[in-house]
This record gives structure tokens, C-alpha cells and sequence, in this order.
């Protein structure tokens, strides 16, 4: 066995060995073993050290035997040293596909003619180049039958569907992936165990300025069709995530709440619409007309120009 492989291959592969048993059992997180704890590549260092040294004294060893041996014995020792095993199986194979006849077999493949000496091998073709011929004309013919008869998909229909199909793992994903809503994404939420998780959060965090009808107090009254930042669920979200005017009470509660509950807490302050508070605070703000684009989609930059366009059609019109 020890003969088997040369020093200069089982040194590295005992000790690769070791460091991969060391990776695979050690849970040392995204970094490797050996960088997360400094002591493990200590230890490795010694590993391999260790292994060296063994080699050494085996070598040592096996040379003070063999310079104790008589002359007949040193051949003997030396015969069954070298006699390792071949690699029979794969230069056989090679040689079968090489498929060169033999130096002294030559003579059988001599063509007759002869130019200045030179003269020519009637050589069978390779094996191994034959057989890679044969195997293009049968992918050729699986091809041919595949796309152009049985009309296989071509690479754009391929990316078609991959695309299609990747869209429906993204729907997957974020219907597991709640938290991955915000303002331009979030729908209303009908499921039940939505709305009362969103009430459970209202009671918890908003009922002192909203009051738990949505009355309003310090903050508006919540159940009429007036709006000061913007009713519907997209307004709504970014209200309660980004908060109220500066100075005004009403925080950014994306602080403290995940935005799945954000969503939950926004679905919940729209089935307030419509109830009688015991002490309604007066309308502030306007009507909401719904299906109006959430404010900050148009960037202030292209709002300014809208309007002084809006004013300089103003201004001409006599
Ligand atoms: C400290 C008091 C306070 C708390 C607590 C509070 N709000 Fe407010 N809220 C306000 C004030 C004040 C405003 C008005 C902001 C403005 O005018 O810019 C407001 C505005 C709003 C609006 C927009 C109303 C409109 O007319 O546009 C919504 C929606 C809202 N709050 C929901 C919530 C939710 C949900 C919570 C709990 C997570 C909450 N608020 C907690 C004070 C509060």
C-alpha cells in the first residue's frame, strides 16, 4: 500500500484529508475552519508538519533495514519494492484507443510504395476518433429529429418559459416572503387573521393618539373620507411607514414595526372607514378620489417642471 503512491502525493492527500474532515465537521459558519479560528490552522500547521516527520522515519528506517541486508537480499528487496501496482486497466484502455499497432507488428501495415525511402503506414483511423465520429452523426440525427421534425423548443421559447417560470417562483416566494412589501407594493389585506393581527398592533401602538374607533386626538380621525397625507392602502402604508409631517406627532414606525405588520396595521385602519366614533375630530384634509398615484412617485424635480409648465400655459393663454 505504502508503495502504492509516491511520498510527494500521500503527504498531500493524507493532509487534505484531515482538512477536509476538519471543513466538513467543523461549523465555523460562511469563513473557512482554518480562518474563523486561528488555532485550527495552528493545528494544521502541525498536522502537517507531523506528517512530514513520519515520512522521514519511515524513510530513515526502511534505509537502515536495507543497508542491513546481504547483496541477495538487497535485489530481492528492491524486485518487490518496484513492482508496484500498474495501472494496468487504464494503459490498456489508452493503448485500445490509441489503437497503434505494435513497432514489431509493423511490417503488416507497410504499404508497397516508396518515395526516397519514405514510406507509408496503412494505419486503421484511431478508435478514439472513430468513435467520437460515430457518436456527432447519432447527436446529429437526435438533433435533426428533435428540432426540426418534432419541433423542440428554440433558445428564445427556452428563456420564454424560463422567464415564465421564474415568475411563478417569484409569486411563490413572496407570498411566503411577507416582509418584502412596501409602499408601491402593498395591497389591501382581506384574510381575516390580517386584519385582526393589524388590530392587535393599532391597539397596541396607536390607539393613544388615534383613539381605538379612530376617532382621532392627537392624531387625525381615521374613519372619514378626508385624508391629510392621502387615504388607500398605498398612502396609508407610507404614512404609517415613513410617518406624518415633520413636527406633527405621527413617527416613522417602519422603526419598530416589520413591514408585513406595517401592511396588516394599514388593511386594519382602512376597515375603518365609515364607523361612528363616539367622539369623531373634525374632517382634515381632503376627500380621497382612489386611484390616484401615490405622491411621491412623481419626484419633485418632475413635479416643479409640471407645474411651471402649468403656469407658463397660464401665463400665454390671453
Ligand atoms: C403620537 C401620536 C400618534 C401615534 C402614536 C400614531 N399616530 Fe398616526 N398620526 C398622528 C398625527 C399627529 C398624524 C397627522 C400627521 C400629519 O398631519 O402629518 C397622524 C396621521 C396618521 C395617518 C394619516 C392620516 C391622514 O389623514 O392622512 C395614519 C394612516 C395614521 N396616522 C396611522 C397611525 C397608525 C397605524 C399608528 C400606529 C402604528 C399611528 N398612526 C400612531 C399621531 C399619531
Amino acid at each position: 500500500m505504502r508503495n502504492l503512491f509516491p511520498s510527494y502525493i500521500r503527504v498531500p492527500l493524507v493532509f487534505f484529508t484531515i482538512f477536509g474532515l476538519i471543513e466538513f465537521f467543523m461549523d465555523s459558519g460562511e469563513k473557512p475552519a482554518f480562518i474563523e479560528y486561528p488555532i485550527i490552522m495552528l493545528f494544521l500547521v502541525l498536522v502537517f508538519l507531523i506528517i512530514i516527520a513520519i515520512e522521514v522515519i519511515i524513510a530513515a528506517l526502511e534505509n537502515i533495514m536495507f543497508q542491513s541486508l546481504d547483496e541477495a537480499a538487497k535485489t530481492r528487496y528492491l524486485a518487490s519494492k518496484y513492482k508496484t501496482i500498474k495501472f494496468t486497466w487504464l494503459s490498456n484502455t489508452y493503448k485500445k484507443l490509441v489503437g497503434t499497432k505494435p513497432l514489431e507488428k509493423e511490417h503488416e501495415l507497410i504499404l508497397d510504395h516508396n518515395y526516397d525511402g519514405i514510406r507509408e503506414l496503412d494505419n486503421d483511423l484511431p478508435p478514439w476518433w472513430l468513435y467520437g465520429f460515430y457518436a456527432t452523426i447519432i447527436f446529429g440525427a437526435i438533433y435533426l429529429a428533435r428540432f426540426h421534425i418534432f419541433n423542440g423548443d428554440n433558445q428564445y421559447e427556452e428563456l420564454e418559459s424560463a422567464y415564465a417560470q421564474a415568475k411563478i417562483e417569484l409569486e411563490e416566494y413572496k407570498k411566503t416572503a411577507k416582509d418584502l412589501v412596501d409602499y408601491n407594493t402593498v395591497t389591501v389585506l382581506a384574510d381575516a387573521a390580517d386584519i385582526s393581527s393589524g388590530k392587535t398592533i393599532f391597539e397596541a401602538n396607536c390607539v393613544a393618539c388615534h383613539m381605538a374607533d379612530g376617532g382621532g386626538g392627537i392624531g387625525p380621525n381615521l374613519t372619514d373620507k378626508y385624508w391629510i397625507l392621502g387615504g388607500g392602502i398605498k398612502n396609508v402604508f407610507r404614512t404609517i411607514s415613513e410617518g406624518g409631517r415633520d413636527g406633527k406627532g405621527m413617527i416613522a414606525w417602519k422603526q419598530s414595526l416589520k413591514p408585513s405588520e406595517m401592511a396588516q396595521v394599514s388593511s386594519y385602519v382602512l376597515t375603518l372607514q365609515g364607523n361612528t366614533p363616539a367622539k369623531p375630530k373634525d374632517p382634515e384634509g381632503d376627500i380621497w378620489v382612489a386611484e390616484e398615484a401615490v405622491k411621491s412617485e412623481i419626484p419633485t424635480e418632475a413635479m416643479e417642471v409640471i407645474t411651471d409648465s402649468i403656469i407658463s400655459i397660464e401665463n400665454e393663454t390671453p
